[in-house]
């Protein structure tokens, strides 16, 4: 094991805002069990292409676990206690994926947080989501955990306003975005992926994030 992956310091922190950091390499020591949680997730709720309430599809695939999962459709958005591909309750949040968020929360500033939903997001090349802020959470206390595996992607993270300056910040396989408090609300976005093949996920990228839904 080294210390250095693509140049970057394992344990690095860098921050993006006031109460927002982004955690280098901080999932790595969490990958096997993670990987392995994803899989079971995804035989039970595969991914879907979801709907946009303007009726467009979106380009990132999407399925959820835990108590509550995003969704959309043309009624909106929401979070909801089934999958309605499946009209079943959203599987079990796995054991490492809560372990991993309350630790990098914790780490971040933020040592309270337990989270009640997982959105995981599936990127292809060419995938894309545009800026926007979370804000169908019940309780903005709670920070947004973001966990990116597979394939890089340039992340823009901006203000409170849509019209704010975006920093971009490369996120690769393992970094973990934490933003809560006064940047709770910020609006952030990933730009299109890049073409590109991990040894671990292949030509694709995966990022959870792990919300207080409820
Ligand atoms: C999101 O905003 O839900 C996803 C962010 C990301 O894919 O890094
Ligand atoms: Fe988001």
């Amino acid at each position: 094991m080294t210390d250095l992956f693509d140049g970057i310091e394992r344990g690095g922190r860098e921050p993006m805002g006031e109460g927002a950091a982004l955690l280098r390499g901080f999932a790595l020591a969490f990958e096997d069990e993670v990987l392995a949680g994803l899989d079971a997730v995804v035989a039970q709720a595969p991914f879907r292409h979801m709907v946009t309430p303007g009726g467009y599809t979106m380009s990132v695939a999407m399925t959820n676990c835990g108590a509550a999962g995003w969704v959309t459709d043309r009624s909106g958005y929401r979070y909801d206690a089934n999958d309605p591909l499946t009209g079943r309750p959203w599987p079990e949040m796995p054991e490492a994926f809560r372990t991993l968020a309350r630790a990098a929360a914790a780490e971040a500033g933020y040592p309270d947080f337990t989270p009640d939903a997982c959105l995981i997001n599936r990127y292809e090349p060419g995938a894309r989501l545009s800026l926007h802020q979370d804000r169908n959470e019940r309780d903005f206390a709670n920070p947004i955990v973001s966990v990116s595996l597979g394939l890089p992607a340039t992340f823009q993270f901006g203000g409170l306003q849509r019209s704010d300056p975006v920093r971009r910040y490369a996120l690769r396989h393992g970094d973990v975005a934490v933003w809560g408090g006064p940047s709770r609300l910020a609006f952030h976005g990933v730009t299109a992926l890049k073409e590109g093949m991990h040894p671990r996920l292949g030509r694709m990228r995966i990022n959870l994030t792990f919300r207080g839904a409820l």
